[in-house]
């Protein structure tokens, strides 16, 4: 389903999963860089706090999505540009799913299942195996550093368009109103 512009729903949504993954990253350096300590134990809950609301906020993006539909490839682009586009957009979809999950799994299967905001305890969804935490350690790692890769392109996309095609693409997801049409 194709709609005329990306509604408020939909940008904020944007916006606040772009900064808790910003986030998720900026907090794991900063617990990397701490000696073991009480502290370090309580900033790993909030890491996996923030990664489990990006999961939850992808659920209500995603249906939004579907249900609502996107404006789809500005007047004149490139066929081969949307498509590239698209593709892009799609594989960041998945990522946003998969780095949660991996976390979650890794956290389930290392024994320490995770309790979300400090109240809530959320299933183990696999069973507590040091192998299979290690193995899911490094696939949450490397799956996490290739959706920063994707981002990084993402961001670099938007940019050129703004500064260099000049045209309406980063505009549209931006909070204020403006001709999609430009
Ligand atoms: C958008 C969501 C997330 C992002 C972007 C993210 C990113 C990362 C990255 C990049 C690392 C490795 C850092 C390094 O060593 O260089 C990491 C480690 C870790 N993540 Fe996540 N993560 C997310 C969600 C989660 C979730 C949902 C959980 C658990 C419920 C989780 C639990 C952990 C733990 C426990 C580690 C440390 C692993 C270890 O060194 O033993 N993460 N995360
Ligand atoms: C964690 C960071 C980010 C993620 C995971 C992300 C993900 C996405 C996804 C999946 C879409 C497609 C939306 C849809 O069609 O349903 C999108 C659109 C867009 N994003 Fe991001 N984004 C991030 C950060 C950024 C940043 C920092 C910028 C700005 C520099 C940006 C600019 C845009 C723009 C302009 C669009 C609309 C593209 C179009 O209309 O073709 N994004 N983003």
């Amino acid at each position: 389903m194709a709609a005329e512009r990306y509604d408020g729903v939909q940008k904020s949504l944007h916006w606040l999963i772009a900064l808790l993954i910003f986030c998720a990253f900026g907090l794991i350096w900063y617990i990397n860089s701490l000696p073991l300590s009480p502290l370090k134990f309580k900033l790993y809950s909030y890491h996996k706090w923030i990664g489990i609301s990006v999961l939850i906020l992808f659920t209500a993006r995603l249906i939004w999505r579907v249900r609502h539909g996107t404006p789809g490839a500005l007047p004149g682009q490139p066929a081969w540009q949307a498509k590239a586009a698209d593709g892009a957009h799609h594989l960041l979809y998945l990522l946003m799913a998969t780095v949660p999950l991996l976390g979650w799994a890794m956290s389930s299967a290392k024994g320490f299942p995770v309790v979300l905001f400090g109240v809530l305890p959320l299933p183990d969804f696999v069973p507590k195996s040091e192998v299979l935490g290690e193995v899911l350690e490094q696939a949450h790692e490397i799956v996490a550093y290739t959706m920063l890769v994707l981002i990084g392109l993402h961001v670099a996309a938007a940019l050129k368009h703004h500064f260099i095609d000049r045209d309406t693409t980063l505009k549209r997801m931006l909070p204020c109103k403006h001709n999609t049409q430009e």
